[in-house]
This record gives C-alpha cells, structure tokens and sequence, in this order.
C-alpha cells in the first residue's frame, strides 16, 4: 500500500459527509488565513450531493466558510445544458451554490453551451489565466474531491480511454462507447498537482472497485481512480462501510 495515502472508513454516508464537510472547512480556513483565497474543484455524480447540502444547510459550515473568498470549479461535466438534471453544474448549485453568498464570479462551471472541443479549450484558457499559469504550468488547487464510479474511473476519466494518457492539456473532451453524453473532464496531470484529494466513495456497488484501487498489486493499466496521486499533496480516501466492506487491509 502506498503510505502517502489515507484511507478512513466512515460508519456510513452521513459520517462521510461530514467527515468531508470538516476537511473542507479546514483547508478553507487555511487557504484563505494563508492567501486570501481557496479554490476547490467539486466531484460530479451523486455521492457528493450530500456534503454539499450539508455545507449550505449546517450553521458549523454555512456561517463558518469565508464563501466570498472560495472559488468552485469542477472535477469533470457532462456535454449537457447548465441547467439539465444530468450536469454536475446544476446539482452542485442546486445543492450549494445556490444557497451560499459566494459571488458568481468565483463559481468556475464548464461553458458547455459550446461545442465539446471549444468547451475544453474555454477551460483550458480560463484555468490558466485564473492561476496565471506559463504554458508548462499546472494549476495547484487547495481541494480536489473526486468520486469513483464501480469500474474504478474517477471524474470522467475512464477505464482505456485516451483521456488517461494526456500530460499537458488541463481540460480534455471524452467521448467513446457508452459515454453518453459526452464530458469534458480535468486530466491526472491537474488532480496530481493539487495540494488535497479527497475520494468520497459510498456504497457496496463500489467495493470491487475500491479493494483493487487500494489494495491490488500495482498493475499495467492501473484503474484511473488509482492513478490520482498528488505529487506534492495529499491523498484522503474517505470511505463509508458498506464501499470498504471487502478491504482486507483497512
Ligand atoms: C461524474 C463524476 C464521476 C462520479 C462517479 C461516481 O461526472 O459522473 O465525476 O466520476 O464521481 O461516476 O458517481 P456516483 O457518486 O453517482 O456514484
């Protein structure tokens, strides 16, 4: 196993969210008391939803988070209107950002009104100019939370998929069999650079998943979820029982 890695077994959703609610919090407060700032990328899917109603809703989160001072973007979205039931957007400001005083310019959603290409190459540019970035550069958010779907992908990184290779974009279209509707997600490279990523995973449709992730042997073609290790940050697993239920290790 690799020990740059924490795994923490949550009793079940609830804890989890909470548990993730606190790390939040905290690396907010950090963030910002260290550069009046904090960026966060927000997991897609359904998992997160929960944390994010926590956050809105519980006063310990809602009257505590500097929200002027967050900046929202998005681990991955969904080739789909900003406004459909299926974009990550939407659930996210449904959710959250809708309830919170966080001014729009600091909500970071994927311009999916435009064609797929143009969408990424939109968020390739605005990340760097938001993180002033040289062309080599990759942006250093202070959160990343990540999800991870029953085949091991994580954001829209997928199993084989061409996305997985990419070293130098930010931003990337994916399409492929079965990816419907097509995404536009960040690559490894923008994951691995960040100073946090906390994995939410919940649920027993996600145990075989998880016990290759953490514990398997290494492969040659590691699952995706699996290839998200910061270079110089740190890797939260927050797990709730029924995922962790065939770890052998944890
Ligand atoms: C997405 C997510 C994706 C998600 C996993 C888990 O856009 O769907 O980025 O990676 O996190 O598929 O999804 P659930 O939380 O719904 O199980």
């Amino acid at each position: 196993m690799d020990d740059d890695r924490t795994v923490r077994i949550a009793a079940d959703p609830e804890e989890l969210h909470r548990a993730a609610a606190d790390e939040f919090s905290r690396l907010a407060d950090a963030a910002i008391g260290e550069r009046g700032l904090f960026s966060v990328v927000l997991a897609g899917g359904s998992t997160p939803l929960g944390l994010y109603s926590l956050l809105a809703n519980d006063p310990r989160y809602r009257d505590r988070v500097a929200w002027e001072k967050t900046h929202f973007f998005f681990s991955d979205e969904r080739h789909v209107p900003p406004d459909h039931p299926l974009s990550n957007f939407r659930n996210a400001n449904v959710t959250l950002l809708s309830k919170i005083p966080a001014p729009p310019g600091n909500v970071h959603r994927f311009a999916t009104e435009l064609d797929l290409a143009a969408a990424a190459d939109r968020q390739e540019r605005s990340l760097r100019e938001f993180f002033i970035l040289d062309p080599a550069e990759f942006p250093r958010f202070d959160l990343v939370f990540l999800g991870m779907g029953k085949d091991g992908h994580t954001a829209s990184l997928f199993p084989g998929t061409a996305a997985l290779g990419e070293t130098a974009r930010l931003a990337v279209p994916v399409t492929g069999a079965g990816i419907h509707p097509a995404r536009i997600t960040h690559t490894l490279a923008v994951f691995n650079h960040a100073a946090a990523v906390v994995f939410l995973v919940s649920g027993s449709s996600k145990a075989g998943a998880l016990r290759a992730v953490l514990e398997e042997a290494s492969g040659s073609d590691p699952l995706p979820a699996r290839m998200v290790k910061p270079t110089r940050g740190t890797l939260l697993w927050l797990v709730d029982r029924e995922a962790a239920r065939d770890l052998r290790n944890h």
